[in-house]
């Protein structure tokens, strides 16, 4: 048994959807349009931490099996978190179990401490006592956010184009995670600064990359070297091409058996945009994106899931979504699978952003 937490807010946890490292949990359940309707659709999460069930007890004394757990699992220092007793009812727990066994623990938990104790290295280990659906549960965490690593692929790359705009590596991951456990290569035919790829790159998933834009494709290739060097990973240099999107051939698509990306989102917003405008060019990027589609759909085999954010532009009144492409999806051969038993996307955002993604999984019928 698993649990999932991300800030006391714990859920049971399914370990078999759990593939590169984010679910598809959701932690934000609601999203609300701002128009008078109101759409529910879920934010994803990354996995914050994942702990695993060592036992589940009567009440929450948990000192024996700390200390049992202590005395079997020797690590340099021991964090112990809770989601039920705060850091100073911890402590005040803890004090008589220090007379029975020596260990060294922080009842500070977060992601960076984690990261800079450690625990990615299996230095320290964070056990935790949970309390899940009125009972109480002896946990190890097996798996958390990796802040420091992420930034790697983030704003420390060594090729960045901030005027773009940078896709949060948390939202390539977690788009990479919803192909499924059984896809082992991934194409990016918008693969920009390459942010995509190197998380590809990073997990093991063979892959190609290709944009319209000559600078992005030496860019991306710099931004791959990196992650190689840093993570002793390698990688083919003619696997980033500069192409059109809309021409793809099936030669560019020789060994693929999936897309995953972050296309264009449409200019950038000034936040005064009229509506009208916001819906045609909404319009006109979906017939963009249907003839990207059209033209993969003699090429690809059925089954073949595409996972791509598409935008959504916000106005003080409502979002303007790209419904023309879903509509249309059907007469080109696709369709749009379900990625949460109650809807069939999720949305990326962040309140102060004009443009949110909304992250759609296709396939080939
Ligand atoms: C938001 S960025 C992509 C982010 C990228 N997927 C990543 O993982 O970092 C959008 C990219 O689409 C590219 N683009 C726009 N129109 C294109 C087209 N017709 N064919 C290929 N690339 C295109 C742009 O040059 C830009 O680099």
């Amino acid at each position: 048994m698993y649990f999932y937490d991300a800030c006391g807010d714990t859920k049971q946890f399914d370990i078999e959807t759990y593939n590169l490292g984010f679910t598809d949990l959701v932690y934000q359940e609601d999203f609300k349009l701002l128009s008078s309707e109101t759409l529910v659709q879920p934010k994803p999460a990354s996995v914050r931490c994942i702990y695993k069930v060592i036992k589940k007890l009567d009440n929450s004394d948990f000192k024996s099996e700390l200390v049992n757990f202590i005395k079997n699992n020797p690590f340099k220092k021991y964090f112990i978190n809770s989601n039920l007793l705060s850091k100073k009812e911890i402590l005040t727990q803890l004090y008589d179990v220090k007379k029975s066994v020596k260990f060294h623990f922080d009842a500070d938990v977060n992601t960076f401490l984690l990261s800079k104790r450690g625990f990615f290295k299996q230095k320290v280990a964070v056990l935790a006592l949970m309390r899940f659906d009125r009972k109480f549960y002896f946990c190890e965490l097996i798996d958390a956010d990796n802040v420091s690593q992420l930034e790697m692929f983030d704003y420390k790359k060594p090729y960045r184009k901030q005027r773009q705009g940078m896709m949060p590596p948390k939202l390539a991951l977690f788009m990479l995670n919803l192909l499924g456990k059984d896809v082992k290569s991934v194409y990016d035919p918008f693969c920009g600064t390459g942010t995509t790829l190197m998380l590809a790159l990073k997990n093991g998933l063979s892959f190609k990359g290709s944009d319209i834009s000559e600078d992005n494709i030496p860019g991306s290739l710099e931004n791959l070297e990196y992650i190689s060097n840093k993570f002793d990973v390698d990688y083919d240099s003619n696997s980033v091409f500069q192409k059109d999107a809309l021409k793809i051939s099936s030669e560019d698509l020789k060994g693929i058996s999936s897309i995953c990306s972050e296309g264009f989102l449409g200019k950038p917003k000034a936040g005064n945009e009229e509506l009208i405008d916001l819906v045609r060019e909404s319009d006109n990027l979906a017939d963009f994106y249907l003839d990207f589609l059209e033209n993969l759909s003699g090429k690809i085999e059925s089954g073949f899931p595409i996972v791509m954010t598409f935008p959504v532009y916000k106005t003080e009144k409502r979002l303007v979504f790209m419904d023309t492409l879903y509509n249309n999806l059907k007469d080109i051969g696709f369709k749009q699978v379900k990625l949460h038993p109650k809807h069939m996307s999720y949305l990326y955002s962040r309140d102060d952003q004009r443009v949110l993604r909304q992250v759609v999984k296709i396939v080939k019928v």
